[in-house]
């Protein structure tokens, strides 16, 4: 019998419904929509409403998921959610949403690496199974970061959005090739400084928001997001050329593109949605999921790189051959 494997059979998502133009922000802040545009590629985010919650981002997107894989809320053994926008300090949103969804046999807890959260939380998900903790598993990143930022401070608040986006994950025993391949996390605390959140339960007793010296984050992404998809793709023994499609955080257009750049890949095999989306944290890896799986570039069986880095520092990539085998 093959080695137990990790698939990804759905993606969900949820955006809220309100969109904030790079336009409106010139209200609040000294900026401009040229600006962030040639710096970020952001041109809208959109922003949750008055009383809705990270909770509620990540239930929808949740539905979605079940939804299109035809499962129900039943046939989930963990829901872990990635995280750093929680609705309370305690209990965790997870178990919010295990409870609103009825999955009530579901281990449920959350996972917060900010914007690497999707693929910690999928890699601790994989683990998970492969060690025969269940059958299936949600992986969700739901994020309300407009509620943590500075709408003073224009080096962060034209940066961010909300949104959530949801896979659910199957163990399979007979599936080789197929499912999560290769997954390498890193952190490095030496560089809580440059991001970071300014408050929080036992220090300021106070929320607190974004801080963060953006150039210095920039210098490190490309560096250690390049070298961690060499070790998965040496990992899973595979030729970048085997990749379908980078499927990348979404903090800023100029990192994405210098990883498109080292990897070698065409435009037609990189998923970008900062310019709708804006960053979302850990939302924005399964958010650029659902849109090409929706609009049908991603298909079952094409192989997906996904990497990400956040506050911590926090990083880490994951190659996945999507969806079920055939027959
Ligand atoms: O997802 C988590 C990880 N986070 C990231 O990956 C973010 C990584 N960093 C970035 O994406 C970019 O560094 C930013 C988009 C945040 C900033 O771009 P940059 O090219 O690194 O600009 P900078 O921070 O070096 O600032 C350049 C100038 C400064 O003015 P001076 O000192 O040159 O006069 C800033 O004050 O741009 C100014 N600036 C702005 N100007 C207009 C900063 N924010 C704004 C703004 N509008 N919103």
């Amino acid at each position: 019998m093959a080695d137990a494997a990790t698939l990804m059979i759905s993606v969900g998502s949820y955006l809220p419904e309100r969109i904030m133009t790079n336009q409106e922000l010139t209200a609040l802040v000294d900026t401009s929509d040229e600006w962030i545009r040639q710096r970020t590629g952001i041109a809208q985010r959109h922003i949750v409403a008055k009383g809705e919650k990270t909770s509620d981002l990540a239930r929808h997107a949740a539905e979605q998921a079940l939804d299109s894989a035809g499962l129900v809320a039943g046939d989930l053994d963990l829901i872990i959610i990635a995280t750093s926008t929680p609705d309370d300090t305690f209990p965790s949103t997870a178990t919010k949403v295990q409870h609103q969804l009825g999955a009530h046999q579901a281990v449920a807890f959350d996972v917060q690496a900010v914007c690497a959260g999707f693929v910690y939380a999928l890699d601790v998900a994989d683990a998970m199974l492969t060690a025969g903790r269940g059958k299936r598993a949600m992986v969700i990143g739901a994020e309300s970061f407009s509620k943590i930022l500075d709408w003073s401070d224009r080096s962060t608040c034209v940066l961010f959005g909300d949104g959530a986006g949801a896979v659910i994950l199957e163990r399979s025993d007979n599936a080789t090739g197929y499912g999560v391949l290769a997954s390498k996390l890193h952190a490095d605390g030496a560089h809580r400084d440059i991001l970071y959140v300014d408050g929080g339960p036992s220090s300021s007793g106070k929320v607190g928001h974004v801080r963060m010296e953006g150039n210095k984050v920039f210098r490190h992404a490309v560096d250690k997001l390049s070298s961690v998809m060499d070790e998965v793709l040496e990992a899973a023994d595979m030729p970048v050329s085997d990749v379908d499609w980078l499927v990348p955080h979404q903090a800023n257009i100029r990192i994405i593109e210098g990883m498109q750049k080292k990897m070698g890949l065409s435009d037609d095999r990189v998923v970008k949605t900062v310019h709708e989306h804006a960053n979302t944290s850990a939302a924005s890896i399964p958010l650029a999921l659902s849109a090409a799986v929706g609009d049908g570039r991603v298909r079952d069986g094409h192989v997906l790189a996904f990497e990400a880095i956040g506050g911590g520092l926090v990083w880490g990539a994951a190659l996945v051959r999507y969806g079920r085998p055939s027959g």
